[in-house]
């Protein structure tokens, strides 16, 4: 029996089609032989059975990259025989971050994507000089393994830049598509867990189409990072999505600069207040992960010319933005309408937390009433639907935080209860 495989994205159908109907594409359906048993082992297996207490914990050897931020991201630094993929849009910071922490160990770093010399001018640009580097421009994954396999050197760290662009010679597949990736994938797993090597997979992902993407590699690897950022902010923040020796709360965040990433280790980072105290601003406590941040909210809010007036707004969901206006619009009677709003938050991050929401709130309402906020005043706090300001997670690390930081006007659920007490600030 045979089957018609969709390369790009792996659909299946009995019958040849020209156009694969889930990612919609041409000529992607190959056919392929059913061989199912092809891949079991049919030997007897032994059951063995083993005691917690026997096992050794994994924790003990991690190799720190001796770069704060991103050993806290990873729960302490690497463990041998894990596999960990690195996503972000291109042009983010992957191959810069992954050359900067790699200083420490005899590393092979697989420059799929760029030529060797490309690398040398970015070490140099980085100033770093790695003595246990080693450079390869191969593109097929049995050779890169055998190498390793084969080599003198025992490495420790082996670097895929990118997962894209390597290939298995046994697949017709073309460079890329889903099946290409799971095969390089499972190959590459096979080595960390054989050779304890921390296996460091570089992953592209676009803003459209994460179909073939490493959105499928997830599951198969050990920790899933995420670095991202907007490439008109020198911000970047590396999250964890997936982490099976650590947490998955701990952010890091690195400032691209000249030579390369900086990290970043001030909660105040973001907080460049140029204007103090103008109408329209306000100055919001997070946490990101388990760490508190402080971000500056700017509103405007002028007459509208149009129809139907403008929102624009960046650096929080939009819906959000929408569900504090009825909430302001129901409680105050603002007429909103006759308003074009713009809203953004400095840095060029995006926050998700709902602790913002009541400094969203009050930049808002500063904005309308063209009256500035209190001075050196921090908002924390979940608005709801009635109005209502509620607690939020962490919220007493935020404050103690924020003291000693020296805000002096705090604004949570602890003092204020609803915003219709909002005559109280302003
Ligand atoms: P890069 O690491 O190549 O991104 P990725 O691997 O995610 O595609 O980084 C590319 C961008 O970073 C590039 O636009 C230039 C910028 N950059 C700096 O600003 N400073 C530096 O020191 C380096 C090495 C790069
Ligand atoms: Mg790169």
């Amino acid at each position: 029996m045979s089957l018609y495989i969709c390369s790009q994205c792996g659909y299946g159908t009995a019958s040849w089609l020209g156009r694969c109907p889930q990612c919609e594409q041409w000529n992607t359906l190959k056919k392929q032989e059913l061989t199912p048993t092809e891949s079991i082992n049919k030997n007897k297996e032994m059951f063995i059975i083993t005691k917690p207490s026997q096992i050794k914990p994994l924790t003990k050897n991690r190799l720190s990259t001796k770069i704060y931020e991103f050993d806290r991201v990873l729960g302490g630094g690497f463990i041998p025989g894990s596999v960990i993929l690195l996503t972000g849009e291109p042009g983010i910071g992957k191959s810069t971050l992954t050359l900067q922490m790699l200083n420490n160990f005899k590393t092979l770093y697989v420059s799929a994507e760029e030529s060797i010399e490309q690398i040398k001018n970015r070490l140099d640009r980085l100033k770093i000089n790695p003595k246990d580097l080693d450079l390869s421009n191969n593109h097929q994954i049995e050779t890169i393994i055998n190498g390793i396999k084969n080599s003198q050197k025992k490495y420790q760290v082996l670097v895929i830049d990118s997962i894209q662009t390597v290939y298995s010679r046994h697949l017709d597949n073309p460079i890329g598509s889903l099946n290409q990736l799971k095969e390089t994938i499972n190959q590459l797993i096979n080595l960390a867990k054989k050779n304890n090597i921390v296996i460091i997979v570089i992953g592209h992902i676009t803003k459209s189409g994460e179909i073939a993407g490493p959105k499928t590699l997830e599951h198969l690897v050990d920790v899933v990072l995420s670095f991202e950022g907007e490439k008109i902010s020198n911000f970047r923040i590396l999250r964890t999505y997936k982490n099976r020796f650590g947490s998955t709360d701990e952010i890091g965040i690195f400032e691209m600069t000249s030579e390369g990433l900086n990290p970043i280790n001030n909660p105040l980072v973001f907080l460049d207040q140029k204007m103090k105290n103008a109408p329209g601003m306000s100055v919001v406590g997070i946490t990101e992960g388990k760490r508190p941040l402080f971000f500056e909210i700017q509103t405007l809010i002028v007459n509208s010319i149009l129809p139907i007036p403008r929102r624009v707004v960046k650096g929080i969901d939009y819906n959000k933005f929408l569900l504090l206006l009825a909430v302001l619009r129901k409680y105050f009677h603002f007429p909103f309408d006759k308003y074009d709003i713009y809203l953004n938050v400095i840095g060029g991050v995006k926050i998700n937390s709902t602790a913002a929401e009541l400094g969203i709130i009050s930049a808002l309402i500063s904005s309308l009433k063209n009256k500035p906020l209190p001075k050196n005043s921090l908002f924390i706090g979940e608005i709801g639907l009635l109005g209502e300001v509620r607690k939020v997670f962490f919220e007493e690390k935020i404050i103690k935080e924020a003291k000693r930081l020296g805000f002096k006007n705090i604004y949570s659920s602890k003092n204020i209860q609803s915003i219709t007490e909002f005559k109280k600030i302003i």
